[in-house]
């Protein structure tokens, strides 16, 4: 008689169990636990079609249990102790929603060990500790999902490892980070200065409890090693992420960017060369007719390049309590469908099953190969040549040159546009050029990211 594998390796509990409610308990009741809260009760009905079964938030864990009581009245077990929800027998998936890498880390992994699947928005977590978490994920055979750790409302993580399965991409570049994407709108829109903006954007509720990991790059940085990691099937790569952020960009460079007809904005960008990955944060100026300079305040946008789908592009808000939500209730919809399947059928944590993971190694900085801006400061205006000569002297290949509009109190600068460069030879070349007697001042560089098929 003809068995059906996938069937054949399904203990029969299994399948009785597939049909009765998918129980939750969640760590943390906060901005995002508090969405799937709401969520989960609004659109109860919708959510278990989709599902084929029900789920149920069965019990939270909280700092404040007379706040949680006021979220989620009397229907839900209340406990102050995260590990009493991560080893209850009653909790079939626990949704860890309140952050950091310290307790966070230890629940999950109790978590798993006790059988349970796993559901997060913590991205920081899983960028630094995900392969220990996904191997103990894989020994169990249990899920861990976390569409929530990645620009929330859009979801990219099924895109990359489930729509785009087909396709072998060439690279993800993203606008990951809405706080920096709000002071960088801000900045150029209204002339703020770099702290004023970031001020409205505290003021709002965009930035992280640490405001350093937005404007630092380190927040993008830990989505983009997610993204990459889906992309390539690579392993988490991210203490090999090159990591710069907006605090030292300066206004003058997002007016000089405009002039050149081009927007500033904070990019994630994972590219695959012949030698390895490019793995980067940065700000870069992209051509301001481009989708992704259309980006503006705290939305977020992901675009991808594969081969057969060719650019895809992905937009939604990155940040928001019903946004996440909206995440990590898609998860739990997987989580309740792939419940007692086979491990084998889940889909894998990183894009590929754990033996497909592809070792790709991440490429320097100075192998990064792009195009650049530059300003430089200049005694004279008779001095443009000079500055393009010297640069092409060095092997640069200089595609424009101009000078900046004038601005009260900043005088004379040159600003080049390069062709692509290896950024090892780049350097280089800035660096014989900052030592001429023509440069007034500090050189600044900047990526030109142009973000073509
Ligand atoms: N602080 C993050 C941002 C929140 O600004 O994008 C969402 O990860």
């Amino acid at each position: 008689m003809y068995r059906d594998p996938v069937e054949s390796l399904e203990p029969l509990h299994h399948r009785q169990a597939a049909i009765r409610t998918l129980r939750v308990g969640m760590i943390g009741i906060g901005t995002v636990g508090s969405g799937t809260f709401r969520v989960l009760a609004r659109n109860r009905a919708d959510i278990a079609a989709r599902a084929g079964r029900s789920i149920e938030l069965v019990m939270v864990a909280a700092r404040n249990l007379e706040r949680a009581a006021g979220i989620v009245g009397d229907s839900v077990a209340l406990t102050a102790d995260a590990m009493h929800v991560a080893t209850h027998p009653d909790v079939d998936v626990v949704v860890e929603v309140a952050g950091g890498t310290g307790p966070a880390r230890d629940w999950v992994l109790t978590a798993i060990a006790h059988g349970k699947h796993v559901v997060t928005a913590n991205k920081a977590l899983l960028a630094v500790h995900g392969a220990e978490i996904f191997a103990a994920a894989r020994e169990k055979g249990v899920i861990v999902a976390y569409e929530g750790a990645v620009a929330v409302s859009i979801p990219i993580i099924k895109a990359l490892r489930e729509g785009l399965a087909a396709n072998r991409i060439e690279w993800v570049a993203g606008i990951i980070n809405g706080t920096t994407n709000f002071i960088l709108s801000k900045m150029r829109d209204e002339g703020l200065d770099f702290a004023a903006a970031l001020a409205q954007a505290q003021a709002l509720g965009y930035a992280e409890a640490d405001p350093s990991f937005d404007i630092e790059g380190i927040d993008a940085a830990h989505k983009l090693t997610l993204l990459a990691a889906n992309a390539f099937g690579m392993p988490l790569r991210f203490a090999d992420a090159q990591v710069e952020g907006i605090t030292a960009l300066q206004g003058v460079d997002v007016a000089c960017a405009e002039q050149l007809g081009y927007r500033i904005k904070l990019l994630g960008v994972a590219r695959r060369q012949a030698a390895g990955v490019e793995l980067r944060v940065q700000p870069v100026l992209v051509p301001a007719a481009h989708l992704m300079a259309q980006v503006n305040g705290s939305m977020n946008a992901v675009m991808v390049k594969s081969d057969a789908a060719g650019l895809t592009m992905y937009y939604g808000a990155g940040a928001g309590s019903e946004q996440t939500a909206s995440a990590v209730i898609a998860d739990l919809v997987d989580v309740a469908r792939l419940d007692g399947v086979h491990a084998a059928q889940h889909v894998p944590h990183l894009g590929v099953h754990a033996h497909a993971t592809n070792a790709l190694a991440v490429l320097p900085r100075a192998a990064v190969h792009t195009s650049h801006y530059l300003r430089v400061p200049v005694h004279a205006l008779d001095q443009i040549q000079t500055i393009a000569a010297s640069l092409a002297e060095r092997k640069v290949p200089v595609r424009q040159v101009a000078l900046a509009a004038e601005r009260p109190g900043v005088g004379p600068q040159v600003l080049v546009l390069t062709g692509p460069v290896e950024q090892g030879a780049l350097d280089l070349a800035v660096h014989a050029l900052q030592a001429r007697a023509e440069v007034a001042g500090p050189v600044t560089t900047l990526r030109v990211e142009s973000l073509e098929g």
